[in-house]
């Protein structure tokens, strides 16, 4: 892969490079802040690069599905070769915050990552890769796993919720603006029939039944929004419908739905690479 297009997947994490003409300021998330309990389940990671110069790397979003299994997206690792090693945020809310009440933070090695193989960065096809810890975190009010979704249910209309540390808005000029707090907004799922009509004008083509998407709303997950959750509250349990794959421009319109790998697809595949990590 030639630099550019390494370049362009990394600093796009949750976008394909297909610009939508007379699209609204972008709204990247646009969300609510979190509260401190609220998304127990909610992971963040920074990779470990070695290229000219060695550095922490804000990267991806990412859901506990049980202690020792984080789910994510493979298009985090796009810069595979130079990931060393990946620094995990669990039970944080302010993420710039080491003594925060019920952070905990785990460094692992590049060799725990698992990323689908049948990943295409092209297509966005089986866009999973999956985290194994080398010890159970310690579950706590603040850091709890998410649940696996049922195979035989679709979940279209539920509303479900977002979250994550990606840009929070975008400048005039088209900037991204960060900062260290986790957001969220809640949203309805929409079925594949409609994701793919609202879609096809953008991006022709193939749409797996692998994918699920969420109604275009006045907020959309933006960059390192990306392997991080898309959660179903079914009672005191969470369920993980999603994990965010990409949305359709450069700067995270929100007039289109946004696309997120179906988590109910690859319950094999997570089950084959978790081994005795997880109960299904
Ligand atoms: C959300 O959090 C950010 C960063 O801590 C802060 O600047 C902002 O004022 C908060 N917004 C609300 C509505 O509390
Ligand atoms: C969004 O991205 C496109 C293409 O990258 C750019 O031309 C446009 O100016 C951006 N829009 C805003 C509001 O930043
Ligand atoms: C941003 O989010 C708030 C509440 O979540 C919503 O009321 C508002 O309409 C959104 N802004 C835009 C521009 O859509
Ligand atoms: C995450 O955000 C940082 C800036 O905070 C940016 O440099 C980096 O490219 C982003 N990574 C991804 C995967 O979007």
């Amino acid at each position: 892969m030639g630099g550019r297009i390494v370049v362009t997947l990394i600093c796009c994490g949750l976008l394909l490079e297909f610009s939508h003409g007379g699209g609204r300021l972008p709204r990247i998330i646009n969300g609510s802040n979190a509260t401190a309990k609220q998304f127990p389940y909610q992971v963040f990671y920074e990779t470990f690069v070695l290229e000219d110069s060695s550095f922490w790397r804000p990267t991806c979003g990412g859901t506990l599905v049980s202690g020792r299994i984080v789910l994510t997206a493979a298009h985090c690792f796009a810069l595979d070769p130079y990931i060393k090693a990946l620094r995990i945020y669990f039970g944080a809310v302010d993420k710039s915050s080491a003594s925060e009440e019920g952070q905990r933070r785990l460094v692992v090695d590049r060799s725990s990552v698992v990323i689908h193989e049948e990943f295409r960065p092209l297509t966005w096809y089986n866009d999973i890769a999956l985290i194994r810890l080398p010890i159970d975190v310690p579950f706590s009010e603040y850091i709890r796993a998410a649940r696996l979704p049922q195979p035989t249910n679709d979940y279209v209309n539920a509303v479900a919720t977002v979250s994550g540390w990606g840009a929070y808005q975008a400048s005039a000029d088209g900037d991204l603006l960060w900062h260290d707090r986790l957001k969220y907004y809640d949203i309805s799922v929409i079925s594949n029939e409609e994701c793919e009509e609202k879609r096809r004008p953008v991006v022709p083509g193939m749409f797996p039944a692998s994918f699920i998407c969420i109604a275009p709303s006045g907020n959309a997950p933006c960059r390192n929004d990306s392997g991080g959750p898309l959660v179903f509250k079914d009672g005191e349990d969470f369920i993980l419908l999603g994990v965010i794959s990409h949305g359709l421009s450069q700067n995270c319109t929100t007039h289109l739905p946004t696309v997120y790998t179906r988590v109910s697809s690859f319950l094999d595949w997570i089950r084959e690479h978790s081994g005795a990590r997880i109960e299904i």
